[in-house]
């Protein structure tokens, strides 16, 4: 988290309880026109008193607030005279500490309920009598501290919102922050603008100035700085900003490591050299890379083979400009954001992402990262605002191996150009047929099994290439997407006509879980 600025907005604070939803609630808040910032408890009462504190929410969390070890923030957060809003556990916790009674649940309450509203006041302003609420609960608030108020009730939850101190604390047994409870966006409104005060005149582009002056004041009038350009959205947002910061002062190296998509290098050296006049440096690491990836078929050698290559060439290039001291990421909010593990224990490492920003920290260099307080959607707006085009800030998401992950087996430049003119083939079908939208991914997948076919009256024996099309949010899930069969069909067909070397196309129909999204 960066040190309070002067020029920081009037925020809320999220205090991570340990639920799942801790984004979702930012992404709420945010897109309701407020600055917020995510916290865990034992940063909670500090970083409260040094912001421009504007309200508070305390999260859910899978915890029960009778048990040894459940998240317990310093009660003070409740005495700050600011506005706050206890979802789930939030709203257990805050009435315990006030002198409420919580306890078990006869059942856990799980799913969608309707809730009869007492009075269109606070939170409920503008909402009908009867509303749909997502509810997720094992424990329930029994005795509601003195003074507090109940404005909502279920049928199995008496007290499923509360206020107390006059209407600035307010506390609510189901999840405003899911979209399975329809009017919940109007609900966190309501909190900012009525409970809260709060104008809601925040836009994720009025931190384009803060992050250039933020910039500015770090580097000086003098300072240089490097910044991996991948041509993803992020990388691309912040040189944007950093070149706004700092001009020619910016030099922006873009890797070539052979594994890109079809014509994806001309296109960021034409957005960004001819059009935006970056200094940018191209370098043609190809054979480099390719040469290290000879022989290698283990999915986790190729990322860890093209990862460090990366940073080796990275490296080199960098030193050419020794007077930089300065290294940009493109790091966004989800990366560093503290939270409480809401299941505990450590995640098992499925797959080792590599980024651009993936770069060891022997670099000596100081980072700035423009980006670190934003989160994905966010930075794409800024993109717009700052003149990139569409395609380049809608672009689906392509991982740091690039094509390395998506050629099961060795990957050869043979290879890599059949893998290209398949993966071209397909996605520009789905775009010109207007199918692209929606989709949070859609690639060819290059695969060594070979199989017999025959074209005119010849045998052949080549490739199988699979279809990989899916919906997601995050990337964390994702469904496979449904493409209509005519589309499907036009793309076999065009590909076993058109590429060489692949004579059968398969549509990969897994989702995730179980299945991840690219094959390796
Ligand atoms: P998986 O395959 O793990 O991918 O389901 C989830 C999302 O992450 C992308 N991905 C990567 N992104 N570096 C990245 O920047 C990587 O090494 C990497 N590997 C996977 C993938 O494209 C999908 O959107």
């Amino acid at each position: 988290m960066s040190d309070p600025q002067p020029t920081d907005p009037r925020g809320v604070l999220i205090v991570d309880l340990g639920t799942q939803y801790t984004q979702l609630i930012a992404r709420r808040i945010r897109e309701a026109g407020t600055w917020c910032e995510i916290t865990i408890p034992e940063h909670a009462l500090e970083r409260a008193r040094a912001m421009d504190l504007g309200g508070l929410v305390l999260s859910g969390g899978p915890a029960s607030v009778y048990s040894e070890g459940s998240p317990r923030p310093s009660r003070e957060l409740l005495e700050l005279g600011v506005g706050v809003l206890g979802i789930c556990y939030g709203m257990q916790w805050m009435c315990q500490e006030l002198g409420g009674k919580v306890r078990a649940c006869d059942r856990r309450e799980y799913g969608r309920t309707t809730m009869e509203v007492g009075g269109a006041e606070g939170l409920f302003e503008g909402l009908p009598g009867a509303t749909d609420v997502w509810m997720s609960h094992g424990d329930r608030v029994e005795t509601l501290p003195q003074g507090f108020l109940t404005h909502a009730s279920s049928s199995n939850c008496e007290h499923a919102a509360v206020s107390g101190d006059g209407g600035r604390l307010w506390g609510v047994q189901f999840h405003p922050e899911v979209t399975h409870t329809p009017r919940g966006c109007e609900m966190i409104a309501n909190f900012l603008g009525r409970v809260c005060r709060l104008p809601g005149d925040w836009r994720s582009d009025s931190i384009v100035g803060r992050e250039v002056a933020r910039v500015r004041e770090k580097v000086g009038e003098t300072g240089e700085i490097v910044l991996g350009l991948s041509g993803g959205v992020d990388s691309s947002v912040a040189a944007m900003i950093l070149r706004e910061a700092v001009g020619d002062r910016l030099h922006a190296i873009f890797v070539d490591n052979g594994l890109l998509r079809k014509g994806e290098r001309e296109a960021v050296e034409r957005t960004f050299r001819d059009r935006f006049q970056l200094d940018l440096t191209v370098v043609d690491a190809s054979e480099r890379f390719l040469a290290k990836l000879a022989g290698v078929t283990d999915p986790e050698r190729k990322r860890k083979v093209i990862g460090h290559e990366f940073i080796e060439v990275f490296r080199e290039e960098a030193t050419r400009f020794c007077d930089a001291r300065f290294l940009g990421q493109g790091t966004l909010y989800p990366d560093v954001i503290e939270s409480v593990a809401a299941h505990g224990g450590s995640t098992a490492v499925i797959k080792s992402h590599h980024n651009v920003g993936g770069l060891p920290e022997d670099m000596d260099m100081e980072l700035i990262e423009p980006l670190r307080e934003l989160f994905k959607d966010e930075v794409r707006e800024i993109g717009r605002f700052l003149g990139l085009d569409a395609v380049l800030v809608d672009r689906q998401p392509f991982p740091g191996p690039g094509l390395g992950v998506r050629i099961v087996g060795e990957v050869t430049p043979e290879r890599v150009a059949t893998l290209q003119e398949a993966d071209h083939i397909m996605t520009s079908e789905i775009e010109a047929a207007g199918e692209a939208e929606g989709l949070w991914q859609y690639f060819a997948v290059l695969l060594p099994i070979k199989s017999v076919g025959v074209m005119g009256d010849a045998r052949t024996y080549e490739d199988a290439c699979a279809l990989r099309v899916v919906k997601s949010l995050d990337g964390m899930t994702a469904d496979w997407a449904h493409l209509p069969p005519e589309l499907v069909g036009r793309i076999s067909n065009r590909i076993i006509n058109e590429v060489r070397g692949i004579n059968r196309v398969v549509l990969d129909v897994t989702s995730k879980p179980p299945g991840t999204i690219e094959w390796e």
